[in-house]
């Protein structure tokens, strides 16, 4: 049995997440946890919400009220909805906890003696107003480049010219609109990741499996320009996690935290003793995921991620874990996504454009949006979602299909032998073909899966759906039962058996669909087809079954434009 450590991109707390933001690194990783439980794997598949930065501070402004507060309930909100969306984690944490607190303090002691850390003093724009230091991307003002009146301090959206707030015109606070501004000087600490450059270098090249898509970033940001640069690691915020040096002050950093794209990576471990303490289990559960001092060599750790976080994660994360000195698991494979885009433009959370997964839910079930976003998981390219294309995917895949399938054989078989597996014929050179191609099919479907080819996966579990029905098409029980009854048996037999064989096969894309359609098979066996043919006489004769009700609705048409009108503005 492997054993497989799995981590989703960690979501930030300011809001729901939309259908892209899903697609990017949850999904897709929910879905390989699953097909791992599956092959009977041993699995670790841990997320959070990542509660530091100003995003957090601002939304929590926003809404009146603390913080922590915010935070704590916006938790709850995340979880449930992941929840409903069938996200298997092992533990769903927060990059606010106590043992990401202690955890990230103890990282930034050990790259401090091991001479990685250095203080900078840099200047940085002060609002009197506001009693803070800003973020530059929260100054505003006229863009010297192109006259655009609201030029963020990093970028102007407008002419997309790269900025310094010191560039901008009328400068002003974007959370207060203040201009009372002044540029104070504040010390920082920055991790030495230049002196780091050979060793991540030597360990990306290491990766000679892993996507172009991330190697090629990893290596932009080793190589372009300067080189690997130092970077910032603490902020002038209230909330975050205290810069400290494991649980010694650090002298100069009173009233300083850490910048949130330190601690939340860290949060991937932190998370593993978050789900050890919560459920009263000691620290060596944790530690054999996690420390390879500690059992944790033979872990296979995968990541998921849009492609935005790629530099993080093959540089910035490695950069902390192997400064640190200590025997952490490094990551072993590491898949990332393009972006999904809806309806002719993009997805936009700070905007409210496209659907959100709190309102996916409430038009349908999980497992129709599941099926649509993995099957169009945007990963050689973006890819886009329309409601033409979702109402499409739905109504032939899953309720022609698969659904239709389903009811066929189970109606059949309820109206000519009762609500039973039937006895009697045998299998022959239609149902042997089948088995065959079935096996053919299967063995690809695995191969796919295991490569986290997530569109080809879906391909090739639509065929596998597909070649049952074709199979039944030609078979025709219903023609066959007149003629010679026995014959016919047989072929509801293996129907039948084909039901649940769908099931645990497509239980990694349509969890809860998958679920129903065993219990309409009243079993529990969930065994993976590693032989085909035994798979499809897992059901013997004179087992009892239920005709389930339809397994997917079609989406119509007045539905689908409802849906298109409802979802073209944006959301309050
Ligand atoms: O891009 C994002 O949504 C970030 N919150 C992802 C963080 S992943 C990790 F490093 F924890
Ligand atoms: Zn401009």
């Amino acid at each position: 049995m492997a054993r497989i450590l799995i981590t989703s991109a960690i979501p930030y707390i300011n809001g729901i997440k939309h259908l892209g933001n899903l697609i990017g690194s949850q999904l897709p990783a929910d879905l390989y946890a699953r097909y791992q439980r599956g092959r009977g794997n041993e699995v670790m598949f841990l997320c959070a919400t990542d509660e530091h930065g100003t995003p957090a501070e601002l939304a929590a402004a926003k809404a009146g009220k603390p913080v922590s507060e915010y935070c704590a309930e916006m938790y709850e909100v995340q979880a449930n909805i992941a929840n409903r969306f069938g996200l298997s984690f092992d533990h769903f944490g927060r990059s606010s906890s106590d043992q990401n607190k202690k955890l990230t303090q103890h990282f930034a002691g050990k790259l401090d003696d091991a001479g990685l850390i250095r203080e900078v003093t840099e200047k940085q724009v002060y609002s009197n107003a506001d009693g803070r230091f800003l973020p530059d991307r929260y100054i505003e003002g006229t863009c010297p480049n192109c006259g655009y009146e609201r030029a963020r301090g990093d970028q102007c959206e407008n002419c997309t010219k790269q900025l310094d707030p010191t560039d901008l015109i009328e400068p002003r606070s974007a959370i207060s609109g203040s201009t009372d501004l002044e540029v104070r000087e504040t010390k920082h600490l920055y991790l030495r990741q230049s002196a780091m450059k050979d060793q991540l270098d030597a360990w990306i090249d290491s990766k000679s499996d892993w996507p172009i898509l991330t190697t090629s970033i990893a290596k932009k940001w080793l190589h372009d320009g300067d080189g690997l640069q130092d970077r910032g690691i603490t902020r002038d915020l209230d909330w975050g996690v205290p810069v400290k040096k494991g649980d010694q002050d650090w002298p100069g950093m009173e009233g300083k935290v850490f910048y949130v794209w330190f601690d939340a990576p860290i949060e991937y471990i932190a998370c593993a003793k978050e789900w050890a303490d919560a459920n009263g289990k000691a620290d060596a559960e944790w530690e054999r995921w996690w420390r390879t001092d500690k059992g944790a060599d033979d872990v296979r750790y995968v990541q998921f991620m849009g492609k935005d976080n790629v530099p993080f994660h093959t540089l910035s994360f490695p950069a902390t874990i192997l400064g640190s000195g200590e025997p952490w698991k490094l990551v072993d494979h590491l898949k990332s996504f393009n972006y999904l885009n809806y309806d002719g433009g993009q997805f936009s959370t700070s905007q409210g454009r496209g659907v959100f997964m709190d309102q996916a839910l409430e038009i349908l079930p999980a497992d129709y949006w599941r099926w649509w976003l993995l099957s169009h998981a945007p990963e050689s390219s973006d890819s886009e979602f329309t409601w033409e294309n979702f109402q499409q995917s739905v109504n032939k895949d899953l309720a022609d299909v698969l659904g239709n399938f389903v009811s066929r054989i189970t109606k059949f078989c309820r109206s000519k032998f009762g609500e039973a597996v039937p006895e009697g014929g045998a299998y022959g050179k239609r149902e042997n073909a089948l088995i065959e191609e079935l096996t053919r099919r299967v063995r690809a479907y695995e191969g796919h899966m295991e490569a986290m080819e997530v569109r080809k996966s879906a391909q090739e579990l639509r065929a596998i759906w597909v070649a049952g029905n074709e199979y039944l098409q030609a078979a025709a029980p219903w023609s066959m039962f007149k003629e010679d009854p026995d014959q016919a048996a047989a072929q509801v037999r293996l129907g039948l058996n084909l039901i649940r064989l769908y099931a645990v096969l497509s239980a990694p894309f349509i969890p809860e669909t998958s679920a129903r359609m065993l219990s309409a098979m009243n079993t529990l066996d969930t065994s993976w087809p590693d032989d085909v043919a035994a798979g499809l006489s897992a059901l013997p004769a004179g087992h009892a079954f239920t005709v389930p009700d339809v397994l997917f609705a079609k989406v119509t048409d007045e539905q689908r434009e409802d849906w298109q009108t409802r979802f073209a503005g944006t959301r309050d």
